[in-house]
C-alpha cells in the first residue's frame, strides 16, 4: 500500500513538482525561531481568504445582483436558504475579520521594520493587496442594496468628482456606468467583486509570499538570519516552518476560529460596527439616512477626508495618506529594523501613530461636529507628521536642521490654520492646535535637548 502511494507520489512529481514546492516553501524553508504573537497574521489573512472564497460561492448561488432582486435574494438567503444566515454571517464578518487581521498585520511590519531592504517589494506588494482588498469591501458592501450600500456608494464615487477639468466627473460616470448608482452599478460591482478582483487579489498573495520566500522572513530582533550560516549551509537561527510553524500557526487558527465563531454566532453585527443597521432597510434613492458612514476600516481615512473643509483638498489628503504607507520603506532609512532596538523618541512616535489611527477611525464614525471635525483635522496633522520625524530620525541631522523643519511645519500649520480660519470656532481652533504644536516639541526638537534619540546595540544572533 505504502509502496504505491510513495510511486503515485514520484509519478505526479516527475511531471508537476509537487513535493519540490512543498519542501521549498515549507519542510525545508528555514524560518527565524523567534517568531512571535505578531508573526500569526499572514497565516490568518490566508484563512479568512479560504473563509471568504467559500461563503462567498454559495452566496452566489442565491444572490441575485439586480437592483429590483438583491435586497430580497439577501433576505431570501437569511430566511428560508438552508444555513443561508450562517453563509451570509461568515462573509459578513469574515469581511471585517479580513481588516482586523491585515491591519494587525501590517503594524507588526511597522514595529519590525519589515518593509525595509531587502523586504521593499513585499511591503509594495502587501499595499497593492491592501488596496484590492478595500476595493473587493467596498464593491461587496453595494451587493445587498440595503440603504447604506447605496449611499455609501453614492458618497464614495461622488468624490472621485472633486477630481478638477472635468475628469473627475466623467470618472465618476465611467464608474457608475450612469449619472446615480444604479442597476449598471449594481451589476458591474458584481462582476468585478466576484471575478476581477479576487483573481487580482490571489495572484498578488502569490506573489507576496513567493517574494518572501525568496529573500527570507524578517523577525522581532530584525536580525538577518542568512548571515549566519552552519557548515551545511542552514541558518543557525533558523528552524523548518514545518512542523515547527505549521503547528504554531494551527493554534493561532484554532484561537482565531473560536473568536470568529463566537462572533458570527452570537453577535454578527456586532454593534453596527460589522453590519449598519441602515443596512437592513432597502435602497431608497429619494431618502437619504440620517448619517452616512463607511464601515470601520474605511473611517482612518474617511476622517482625513472630512476633516478639510475643501473637497479636492480632502481627498487629495486622503489619497496622500495611503501613498505614505507605499513610499515607507524609502522615508525610514535608518539602518535598525526592530522597534526593540530603536530610540525611545522613534518608539513614541510610532505608539502615537497607532493611536492617531484608532482614534482617526473613531472620529470617522461619528456625526461631524464642529469639535470633532476640528479633533480630526489636529489628528491628520499628526499622521503625516509621523513620516516627517521618520525621515528625520532615518539619519543624524544637526540642530539647525530640526529648527529648520520645526519652524517651516508651524508655518505651514499656521498658514493652513489662517486660510480656514473661522471667528466662530477661533478659540477652538487655537486651543486644538496645541496637539501637534506639543507634538512638534517633543518629536522634532526632543533630540535637540535630550538623549531620548539613542538607539541600543542590536544583537549579532536572534535573542
Ligand atoms: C490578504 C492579505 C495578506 C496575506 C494573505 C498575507 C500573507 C502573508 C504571509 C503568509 C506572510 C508570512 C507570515 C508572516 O510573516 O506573518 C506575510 C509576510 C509579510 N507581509 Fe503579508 N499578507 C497580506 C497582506 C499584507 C499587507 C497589506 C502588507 C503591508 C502593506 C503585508 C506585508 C508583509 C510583510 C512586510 C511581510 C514580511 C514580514 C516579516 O518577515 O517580518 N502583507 N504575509
Amino acid at each position: 500500500m505504502m509502496q504505491s502511494i510513495v510511486a503515485v507520489r514520484d509519478w505526479v512529481d516527475a511531471r508537476v513538482p509537487i513535493m519540490k514546492m512543498w519542501n521549498e516553501h515549507l519542510a525545508e524553508y528555514y524560518a527565524p525561531k523567534n517568531f512571535n504573537f505578531w508573526y500569526y497574521f499572514g497565516s490568518l489573512a490566508l484563512l479568512v481568504l479560504v473563509i471568504q472564497f467559500l461563503s462567498g460561492i454559495w452566496l452566489t448561488m442565491h444572490y441575485k445582483p439586480s437592483a429590483e432582486h438583491a435586497f430580497a435574494s439577501v433576505e431570501y438567503i437569511m430566511r428560508d436558504v438552508p444555513w443561508g444566515y450562517l453563509i451570509r454571517y461568515l462573509h459578513s464578518t469574515g469581511a471585517s475579520a479580513f481588516f482586523v487581521v491585515v491591519y494587525l498585520h501590517m503594524f507588526r511590519g511597522l514595529l519590525y521594520g519589515s518593509y525595509k531592504a531587502p523586504r521593499e517589494l513585499i511591503w509594495l506588494i502587501g499595499m497593492g493587496i491592501y488596496m484590492l482588498l478595500m476595493a473587493e469591501a467596498f464593491m461587496g458592501y453595494l451587493l445587498p442594496w440595503g440603504q447604506m450600500s447605496f449611499w455609501g456608494a453614492q458618497v464614495i464615487i461622488s468624490l472621485f468628482g472633486a477630481l478638477p477639468f472635468g475628469i473627475g466627473e466623467a470618472l465618476s460616470l465611467w464608474i457608475r456606468g450612469d449619472y446615480v448608482v444604479s442597476d449598471a452599478t449594481l451589476n458591474r460591482f458584481f462582476a468585478l467583486h466576484v471575478v476581477l478582483l479576487p483573481v487580482l487579489l490571489l495572484g498578488l498573495i502569490v506573489a507576496h509570499i513567493v517574494a518572501l520566500h525568496e529573500v527570507g522572513s524578517n523577525n522581532p530582533d530584525g536580525v538577518e538570519i542568512k548571515k549566519n550560516k552552519d557548515t551545511n549551509d542552514i541558518p543557525k537561527d533558523g528552524i523548518r516552518f514545518h512542523p515547527y510553524y505549521t503547528v504554531k500557526d494551527l493554534y493561532g487558527a484554532s484561537v482565531f476560529l473560536l473568536i470568529f465563531s463566537a462572533v458570527v454566532f452570537f453577535a454578527p453585527e456586532f454593534g453596527g460596527w460589522f453590519l449598519e443597521k441602515d443596512n437592513f432597510v432597502p435602497a431608497d434613492p429619494l431618502k437619504t439616512p440620517e448619517h452616512i458612514v463607511p464601515l470601520w476600516y474605511f473611517t482612518p481615512f474617511y476622517a482625513i477626508l472630512r476633516a478639510i473643509p475643501h473637497k479636492l483638498t480632502g481627498v487629495l489628503a486622503m489619497g496622500l495618506s495611503i501613498a505614505m504607507l507605499f513610499v515607507l520603506p524609502w522615508l525610514d532609512r535608518h539602518p535598525i529594523k526592530s522597534f526593540r532596538y530603536r530610540s525611545a523618541l522613534y518608539r513614541g512616535a510610532l505608539y502615537v501613530f497607532a493611536l492617531v489611527f484608532v482614534v482617526l477611525g473613531w472620529l470617522g464614525t461619528q456625526p461631524a461636529t464642529v469639535v470633532y471635525s476640528e479633533l480630526g483635522l489636529r489628528l491628520a496633522e499628526l499622521y503625516f507628521m509621523f513620516f516627517i520625524v521618520l525621515v528625520m530620525y532615518s539619519k543624524d541631522r544637526g540642530a539647525d536642521t530640526h529648527f529648520i523643519v520645526f519652524i517651516v511645519l508651524l508655518a505651514s500649520m499656521m498658514f493652513a490654520d489662517v486660510i480656514r480660519f473661522d471667528a466662530q470656532k477661533g478659540w477652538l481652533m487655537f486651543f486644538s492646535a496645541i496637539i501637534p504644536l506639543a507634538y512638534m516639541v517633543v518629536f522634532i526638537l526632543g533630540p535637540i535637548f535630550t538623549r531620548m534619540n539613542e538607539s541600543r546595540v542590536v544583537p549579532e544572533r536572534v535573542t
